[in-house]
This record gives C-alpha cells, sequence and structure tokens, in this order.
C-alpha cells in the first residue's frame, strides 16, 4: 500500500500541494483528476523523488518511500512522465533499455523486450526507430513500456492520453486495462475525468491543490459535482434541451410558422423597419 499523508509542496512561495492525503491500494487503478494546475505532476513527481515534500509523509509498505529518483525505482514505483519525455536521439529499444537501468538480469530484461512487444505491437516494428521520429501516440506507447521495463509494482502515469486523437486516446485507456487485468497498480493522473474514473476502481479530486472530494470511480461520475465541473454534463444537458426545443418547433407545421412569424416579427422590430 502507497500511503500519502497530509504533504505539503511548494514551488518556493507557490504552495502547490496542501495537506493531500491519499493511497493506492495493491492492484487497484486509482486516478487523481483535476484541471490544469491542480497539482497532479507535483504530487507525481513528489511520489517519483523529483520534488521533496515540506511536510507530511509517504510510505510504501509501512517504510518511508525514498526521496531519490533512482531509489524510488527500485522500491518498485515508476513513472510516466506527462508529454512521455523519451530520448528522442535514441532508438526505441535503447529507451526501453533505459527503463531497465538498474536490473542486472540480462536475459529478463529481453524476456521483458518480448513482452513489450506483444503488448505493444508498435514497438516491435519501430524497434531500431529513434525516438523522436514517433509519432504522439507511438512516443506514448513507448514511454508506458519503458516505465514497465523497471518490472514496478505501482506505475505512475501522468496524464497519458495528453495531445493524443480519440482513437489513440482509447487505445492508451485498452492498455491501462490490460495491465490492470495483469495485476498492475496504477495511478493515473488525467484531466480526461469521465475515461480517467470510468476505469478507477477509486479516485480523487484535486482542485488547486487540495482533494476536494474522493470515492469509488463510479461513485465520483455519477457525483454531479463532478459531472459539472470535469464531465461537461451540464454543456451536455443544455445541447439537449435545444436539440428537444429545435425537433419540437418542426414536428408541426403550424408551429414552425407561428415561429417564424414571430421571430420576422422580432427581427424586424429589432432592425427598426
Ligand atoms: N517548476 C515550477 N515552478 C513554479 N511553479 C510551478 C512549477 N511547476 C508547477 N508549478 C505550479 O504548481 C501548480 C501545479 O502544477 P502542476 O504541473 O502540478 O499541475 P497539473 O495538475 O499537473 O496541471 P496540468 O494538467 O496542466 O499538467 C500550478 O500552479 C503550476 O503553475
Ligand atoms: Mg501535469
Amino acid at each position: 500500500m502507497l500511503k500519502i499523508e497530509g504533504i505539503n509542496v511548494f514551488y518556493g512561495r507557490i504552495h502547490a500541494l496542501r495537506d493531500v492525503s491519499m493511497q493506492v491500494t495493491p492492484g487497484q487503478v486509482v486516478s487523481l483528476v483535476g484541471a490544469n494546475g491542480a497539482g497532479k505532476s507535483t504530487l507525481m513527481m513528489a511520489l517519483a523523488g523529483a520534488l521533496k515534500a515540506k511536510s507530511g509523509a509517504i510510505t510504501y509498505d509501512g517504510r518511508p518511500l525514498a526521496t531519490e529518483a533512482h531509489k524510488v525505482v527500485g522500491q518498485g514505483i515508476s513513472l510516466v512522465p506527462e508529454r512521455r519525455r523519451l530520448y528522442a536521439n535514441l532508438t526505441v529499444r535503447e529507451n526501453l533499455l533505459m527503463g531497465a537501468h538498474l536490473r542486472k538480469d540480462a536475459k529478463e530484461i529481453e524476456a521483458d523486450m518480448e513482452r513489450m512487444k506483444e503488448l505493444f505491437p508498435i514497438i516491435r516494428e519501430r524497434i531500431k526507430q529513434y525516438a523522436g521520429t514517433l509519432s504522439g501516440g507511438e512516443q506514448q506507447m513507448v514511454a508506458i513500456a519503458r516505465g514497465l521495463m523497471s518490472r514496478p509494482k505501482i506505475l505512475l502515469m501522468d496524464e497519458p492520453s495528453l495531445g493524443l486523437a480519440p482513437l489513440i486516446i482509447q487505445q492508451v485507456f485498452e492498455i491501462i486495462g490490460e495491465l490492470k487485468s495483469q495485476g498492475m497498480t496504477i495511478l493515473l493522473a488525467e484531466q480526461n475525468a469521465f475515461q480517467a474514473l470510468e476505469i478507477s476502481d477509486y479516485a480523487y479530486v484535486l482542485e488547486t491543490g487540495r482533494i476536494t472530494l474522493s470515492g469509488a470511480g463510479q461513485e465520483l461520475l455519477e457525483d454531479p459535482r463532478v459531472q459539472e465541473a470535469y464531465l461537461g454534463v451540464k454543456a451536455k444537458a443544455i445541447e439537449a434541451i435545444e436539440a428537444t426545443e429545435a425537433t419540437e418547433a418542426t414536428e408541426t407545421t403550424e408551429a414552425t410558422e407561428t415561429t417564424e412569424a414571430i421571430e420576422t416579427t422580432e427581427a424586424t422590430e429589432a432592425t427598426g423597419q
């Protein structure tokens, strides 16, 4: 169990995480949803040892989590960073090997490389290609695979759907589902709240550095506050009402004619003719 208790993180005077507490249960997909600047990446980086919390505690299976990045990886936690962060001038294979740099089991590393090619067919096709020449979606697959190459117990994924086309986003979420079914524990930061909540066992809503809501993924999907703020349900409801009105108006010719007559009168009045 990964436990975060009351952490505070600052960038100079900016208080980016305020008393954040949450936990990630083994075998679950837990998501962290929130708008731009809410603090999702800050939390991910604090976990990954790239940022230091000023106060609070992070423990993993009861022991304090390391505060240096490579030690965190050694403890079984791997970050797939926002915007992929691949080495553009290294090949796909070399990028994947970077993910395994703490491991010494050469044979097992090659076996995992094969597993990555199974999980992501595009990796097999592009294995010798420079990562910088891949499309955004392909790069995301490589970034996820690189994260997996350290054989993590927990995979931290920071906005894996960022900047990708809907079809590719679908593929990314399918991969997350596949990893979950293999028993991987995942902490997923996403602005794409609908898809993240759909796939999550548990979720936290982060707003300007604070956790404001938490609950089962399904529960949050149905929560009116989440729907209004993150799922665009209000906008969709208005669209639905407008569509119904439009249908009703064209259903009877009489009604249409009446509406047109009113509109013509209004238009005439408005232009003063
Ligand atoms: N290096 C930095 N220096 C100063 N402030 C920063 C730095 N990085 C982030 N911040 C600020 O900290 C807050 C949280 O940013 P963070 O990147 O964690 O948000 P986020 O939820 O990941 O947003 P996004 O969805 O846009 O990635 C924001 O107000 C941001 O401006
Ligand atoms: Mg971010």
